[in-house]
């Protein structure tokens, strides 16, 4: 079906309101700010010419309320399952996880890219049924940045996240809010994920030929929805606007650009602000990476300027004729990224992505470094210590890695011989290390692993000891084995 483009004002999600104060025992009388997400079922039209679709989301709208933070203000959230106690998308009774004897209807949400402590991160396991509720503790212990909370329940993730439970988490401090960047109602999420649509408007989840294992390996949609809408239109003012990239699809990548040829103005990626601003005309955004952008709308007043994935408009900005003036700007220097050497690691951890199972499991399952999620921790890494992680893909496709708790840089990504590999697990480049691009050397918590590439990262492993965990971010493959547990110790 072809939808008529353009005719859904673009939705700005919410700022979440706190509902009262409560103290936590790591900041002793400390009134935090306490807020509340109940997770619900709603049913909301994506397009005006579609009946309203079923979802589920916190607040009851997907996107959720966005979260507003402070650098070193802590906020305390309380994530409510208010959810019915069947789901109506297709679980996959044989993934690890989420056997028959679980319940259908389990949630546990994770601040993605946040820096919490282990009991407040959202450990997979720790899910809830509906009618439960759990509180969790967010120290704001980071830098300025464009953070996405989702849920991430063992084994049904892909589907959560699919029914819509996600929403924006932003972090401010004053050295990113002295910039004089546009803020305010010029500065906005625009939250980014594909799916299937019946003409009913009902979401629907592919599935494999087999009904007792209905998992798939990808999701992709034919409808990309941006903060809740397909083929959204927002009116604009001629002037600057700080949009924050967000791609929360299951697996599906986006390649944006602005119809106008003009390049996009990148400022941030997932952990925070660039050095400087890089032009852009295309960016890439996989599966939980972010972009913060400047789009300068000033020349174009009157007229129309279109969100691009491929070749496709997605979102349309009605550039008004007239608007306030712009004091806002964007400098030269953002702020100074510290290039952590990667010569002062104390451990290289080389793990393979999608060694194939071979014990007799599926013969469809990518695993990380040959185990499965319940198999003993091998990566603990010490607090305070920095290591780099070698991922090394042995498969035909890319994999946006991301590990929990810690920020990262990329150090290089460098061609191997794949026979090599194989035959021995010995490690043979066929070429120079490719070093990251500008829009690449910031901090990011989420790196795409090309096939036949080695992709090297550097962390230094600050926070809280304890379990956390590390994963693709293509929800499919997190869901079926490509997660793995790691302890700070
Ligand atoms: Cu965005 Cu482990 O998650
Ligand atoms: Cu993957």
């Amino acid at each position: 079906v072809t939808m008529a483009k353009f005719v859904d004002a673009l939705p700005v999600p919410p700022i979440a309101l706190p509902v009262g104060k409560r103290a936590h025992p790591a900041f002793g009388a400390r009134q935090l700010p306490l807020y509340r997400l109940p997770m619900r079922a709603f049913s909301a039209k994506v397009h005006r010419d579609l009946p309203p679709t079923p979802q589920w989301g916190y607040a009851g709208c997907t996107p959720g309320p966005t979260i507003v933070t402070r650098r070193d203000e802590p906020v305390l959230v309380e994530w409510a399952n208010e959810l019915p106690v069947r789901h109506f998308l297709p679980i996959d009774h044989g993934i690890h996880g989420a056997e028959k004897s679980k319940p259908e209807v389990r949630t546990v949400t994770h601040v993605h890219g946040a820096r919490v402590s282990a009991p407040n991160d959202g450990w997979p396991e720790d899910w809830y049924v509906p009618g439960k509720s759990v509180t969790s503790l967010y120290p704001g212990d980071q830098d300025a940045t464009t953070l996405w909370y989702h849920d991430h329940a063992m084994g049904i993730t892909r589907l959560n996240i699919y029914a819509g439970l996600f929403g924006s988490f932003l972090v401010h401090d004053d050295e990113e809010q002295a910039l004089g960047l546009p803020s305010g109602e010029f500065d906005m999420p625009l939250v980014l994920y594909d799916r299937l649509l019946a003409k009913s408007g009902k979401l629907y989840y592919p599935v494999s030929e087999d009904p007792e294992a209905p998992w798939v390996s990808e999701c992709h949609g034919d409808a990309v929805l941006c903060n809740g809408k397909l083929y959204p239109y927002l009116d604009v003012e001629p002037r600057r606007y700080r949009f924050r990239l967000i791609n929360v699809a299951n697996s599906s990548f986006f390649n944006l650009s602005l119809s106008h040829g003009k390049p996009f103005q990148q400022i941030g990626s997932d952990q925070g602000l660039l050095a400087a601003p890089t032009d852009r005309t295309n960016i890439e955004l996989y599966p939980a990476e972010r972009a913060e952008v400047i789009v300068d709308f000033s020349a174009y007043a009157g007229q129309s300027v279109q969100l691009r994935h491929q070749s496709e408009g997605i979102v349309e900005f009605r550039v008004r004729a007239k608007g306030r003036r712009d004091t806002s700007v964007v400098p030269a220097n953002l702020r100074p990224v510290q290039r952590i050497d990667p010569s002062t690691a104390v451990q290289d951890r080389v793990l393979a992505l999608g060694e194939q199972d071979d014990s007799g499991g599926s013969p469809m399952t990518m695993l990380l470094d040959g185990k499965m999620w319940s198999d003993p921790i091998s990566e603990k890494p010490r607090k305070g210590t920095v290591e780099t992680w070698t991922f090394v893909n042995v498969t035909g496709d890319a994999h946006p890695m991301h590990l929990h708790l810690v920020r990262f840089q990329i150090v290089e990504r460098r061609p191997f011989d794949l026979f090599a590999w194989n035959a021995r697990k010995e490690l043979k480049f066929t070429g120079p290390p490719i070093l990251p691009a500008a829009h690449e050397a910031g901090w990011k918590d989420t790196v795409r692993c090309d096939p036949g590439m080695v992709t090297r990262i550097v962390a230094r492993f600050d926070g809280e000891p304890g379990k956390y965990v590390w994963h693709c971010h293509y929800l499919e493959h997190e869901d079926n084995e490509m997660m793995r547990p790691y302890e700070l110790v």
